[in-house]
């Protein structure tokens, strides 16, 4: 029985994919502040964005580790201009440091097993959005971090893999911190485009649907670098090699930039 570790295992995502991989015959540790209610997920209690932490919850594990889902991350919504430094450095320090936190205690175990990082990324982190820049930043961030582990770390046989999803329907939007109410200059236009975000994740597609891709990953001798979720999704990603930055960036502005005043 192959075990894997997976970060915010305690909803969404990582509960979709604990649960998935334990049903496909993984024994999975879940690591995320509060306990969750999975049955199938032995929970370590654990805030990514400590170190200490992170080490004694690995210290925990007995078993060799054969993969690492870093997918812990929350979102900020909001002006660049108004945004407060503590949420900034809220987002960078879950969707950042806890991936490095995670990736730097895990990798002395994934050596001994030529073992798989498997991170969360965004389509955000491929296609700017206005009023999330944030998160835009620290997915971009993920990706290009992934893609730079991968090559230090492929000598020892361990491969690093981005998955990006697209609208998914999680606990995410309602937990997104939201930097505009009282903005006069941007907050109707945020809040646009926040509205507009939030239903099509509303409407997003099932955390299943993210779960088969990573376990299809898993299962791969060669994994690819990046994989894209949701057909719609891969085929704005495929489209994006064939059009200029300034189409794109206009495209961007009239689905989430709230209007052009
Ligand atoms: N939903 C979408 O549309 C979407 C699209 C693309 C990518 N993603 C990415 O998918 C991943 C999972 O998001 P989700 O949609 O499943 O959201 P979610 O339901 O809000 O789950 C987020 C998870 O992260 C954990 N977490 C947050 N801060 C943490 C910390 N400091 N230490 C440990 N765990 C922490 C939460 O657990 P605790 O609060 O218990 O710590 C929770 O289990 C994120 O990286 C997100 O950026 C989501």
């Amino acid at each position: 029985m192959k075990t894997i570790v997976i970060t915010g295992a305690s909803s969404g995502i990582g509960l979709a994919t604990g649960e998935y991989l334990s049903k496909k015959g993984y024994k999975v540790y879940g690591l995320s502040r509060s306990v969750g209610n999975s049955e199938l997920i032995n929970y370590l209690p654990c805030d990514v964005t400590s170190k200490e932490e992170v080490l004694n919850a690995f210290k925990m594990i007995k078993e060799d580790i054969f993969a690492v889902i870093n997918n812990a991350g929350v979102g900020i919504g909001g002006p660049v201009e108004h945004t407060a430094t503590e949420d900034i450095e809220k987002i960078i320090n879950v969707n950042i440091i806890g991936v490095v936190n995670v990736c730097q205690v895990a990798l002395p175990y994934l050596r001994k097993t030529k073992g798989r990082i498997i991170n969360i990324g965004s389509v955000a982190g491929d296609m700017a959005i206005p009023f999330q820049a944030f998160y835009s930043l620290t997915k971009a961030g993920i990706s290009i971090f992934s893609e730079a582990l991968n090559i230090e770390t492929r000598p020892f046989g361990v491969r690093v893999i981005t998955i990006l999803p697209g609208d998914t329907k999680t606990s995410f939007t309602k937990n997104r911190t939201k930097d505009y109410p009282e903005d006069p200059i941007y907050g109707r236009r945020a809040k646009m485009s926040l509205e507009k975000m939030e239903k099509d994740e509303e409407k997003g597609m099932s955390p299943i649907k993210v779960s088969k891709v990573i376990h299809k990953v898993l299962k791969k001798k060669k994994p690819p670098i990046r994989v894209t979720v949701g057909f719609s999704y891969k085929f704005l990603v495929f489209l994006k090699r064939f059009v200029s930055f300034r189409f794109l960036n206009y495209v961007l502005l009239k689905m989430y930039g709230g209007g052009n005043e």
